[in-house]
């Protein structure tokens, strides 16, 4: 008997949120073949790959659950941000805008154009996406939602309404075929002006579809702010009278009038959570980032603008700053920034604390790889769960870190065999260092790899060493089961 690799030593987080254990893992074709506690002799036979983890950290490779990865994973396939961070699973399409199902006559509505360039979207069908992935091999497992953006864009000429029946029928019919054809859900995104108009009966008629189908719905809410719980309420009612399984993306009170309101907001959910099944999904910091959204200019908390496409000298600095030098208000000046993304620091770190420790909430970066100057949680949002707010804070111990980022992830979103470290699962895994971990990526230098992340295996070939990304390419297209 032998084994590709061996990992010895290691203090295993399997995922569950139980307890860690010492133990050898061995790994072939792609899967994990044996776990022996090293207290009963461990592993005995070598691997060709033998690695002494001397006591590091092994957990299962992280989910991202909220990422905008649909055309990085194809045009950047190394896929460094996510790799480097131990995460081996990406689920793309979220907060209503997918790559795919998409036909576009024109530029790709504001917030569809955080994904790319009209000339890259070249996804008719969903299958052709999951294709393309494919023959890219990303270093990450890929997942996908549809976008309700993106099936609104491809049927009515007019965003600003909600859809008649005849484009709802052909937007039905879009969704169910690409469910058949393996997409994980529907997203959607309520709060961009691209869906704003969709009524609670429209969202209603799409979610019918993943109740026929199968298929998790994950929302964007309506607004995260002061209304944000009417806009939960709309979420677990379109989730709840179809009994489909709901995700509430990126969970906050933004806003500084919404600040010290998570209590209340997880109150509503544990109460829903009783009767339907549903969770939430939230990335380590206290601000967001987007397209530039005029309704969101405020002078109360700092914008800080990451690109602009009509005054591109103008990117990496605070909106309050360009409008101080042009003499005008901070929302004239947003328009004339247009179109353009920012960095919005709307929440307060007590209500990012209480969410992120909820036991309904999983870790999803929201990363932006398209954004020049890009949000730091792009490259930093698992290990700053784990270093910042689990071993230095103490907000929670490092397994239920670990589970927030795995087993729960996978459970929620159905990845089967995936964020568990079982015999018999995909040998998705990443050893790191807990001393020296570090999410290194700041608002001034957001493009820095974490440090302390030692190995990174992905369906069991080994895709990041000690800090150099391999392209090794061993990700899989994850169709729904
Ligand atoms: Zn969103
Ligand atoms: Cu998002």
């Amino acid at each position: 008997m032998s084994f590709k690799s061996v990992i010895r030593n290691a203090q295993v987080f399997d995922g569950s949120g139980g307890l860690p254990f010492c133990a050898d893992v061995a790994v072939n074709g792609g899967f994990i073949e044996r776990i022996e506690h090293v207290d009963k002799g461990g592993i005995p036979e070598r691997g060709d790959e033998d690695i002494e983890a001397e006591g590091r950290c092994l957990a299962p490779g992280f989910i991202d659950v909220h990422t905008h990865d649909d055309l990085e994973v194809i045009h950047n396939p190394l896929v460094p941000a996510k790799i480097s961070q131990g995460v081996t699973t990406v689920i793309v399409g979220n907060c209503g805008i997918s790559a795919s199902p998409v036909t576009l006559d024109t530029e790709p509505p504001d917030p569809l154009n955080l994904l790319g360039r009209r000339e890259q979207f070249s996804f008719p069908y969903f299958s052709d996406y999951a294709r393309a992935v494919q023959k890219a091999r990303p270093n990450t497992n890929v997942a996908a939602l549809v976008g309700h953006t993106s099936l609104r864009n491809n049927h009515m000429p007019d965003l600003q309404r909600s859809a008649s029946s005849s484009e709802l029928q052909a937007m039905r019919a879009q969704l169910r075929q690409a469910l058949q054809q393996g997409a994980l859900g529907l997203s959607s995104g309520l709060a961009y002006g691209s869906a704003n108009a969709a009524d609670t009966a429209e969202v209603l008629a799409m979610v019918a579809v993943l109740a026929e189908q199968g298929g998790v719905y994950t929302t964007h809410l309506r607004t995260e702010f002061d209304r944000i719980i009417d806009a939960i309420d709309e979420a677990l009612v379109t989730a709840g009278e179809h009994r489909v399984p709901l995700v509430i993306s990126h969970l906050k009170c933004a806003g500084r009038g919404n600040w010290g309101r998570s209590g209340e907001v997880l109150a509503a959910l544990e109460r829903a959570a009783q009767h339907q099944q549903l969770a939430c999904d939230c990335y380590p910091y206290t601000a967001s980032s987007s397209t530039l959204d005029l309704a969101q200019v405020t002078d109360d908390t700092e914008i800080f603008i990451t690109w602009s496409t009509s005054c591109p000298d103008q990117s990496g600095r605070p909106l309050a700053d360009i409008a101080e030098d042009w003499g005008i208000s901070c929302l004239a000046a947003a328009e004339r920034l247009q179109p353009a993304g920012a960095v919005y620091h709307c929440m307060s770190d007590a209500d990012v604390r209480n969410i992120l420790s909820h036991p309904l909430t999983m870790v999803g970066s929201d990363g932006l790889p398209n954004d020049p100057h890009p949000h730091p949680r792009l490259w930093g949002a698992f290990p700053r769960v784990l270093a910042h707010y689990s071993r230095d804070l103490g907000l929670f111990d490092l397994a239920t870190a670990i589970h927030k980022m795995t087993g729960l992830s996978a459970r929620n979103f159905g990845l089967k065999q995936r964020g568990f470290i079982r015999e018999g699962y995909c040998a998705d895994l990443v050893l790191f260092d807990l001393d020296t971990l570090e999410s290194a990526a700041s608002y001034a230098e957001p493009l820095t790899p974490a440090r302390g992340i030692s190995r990174v295996w992905v369906n069991g070939t080994c895709a990041y060493r000690d800090g150099d990304v391999l392209d090794s390419r061993s990700g899989a297209f994850l169709f729904r089961h």
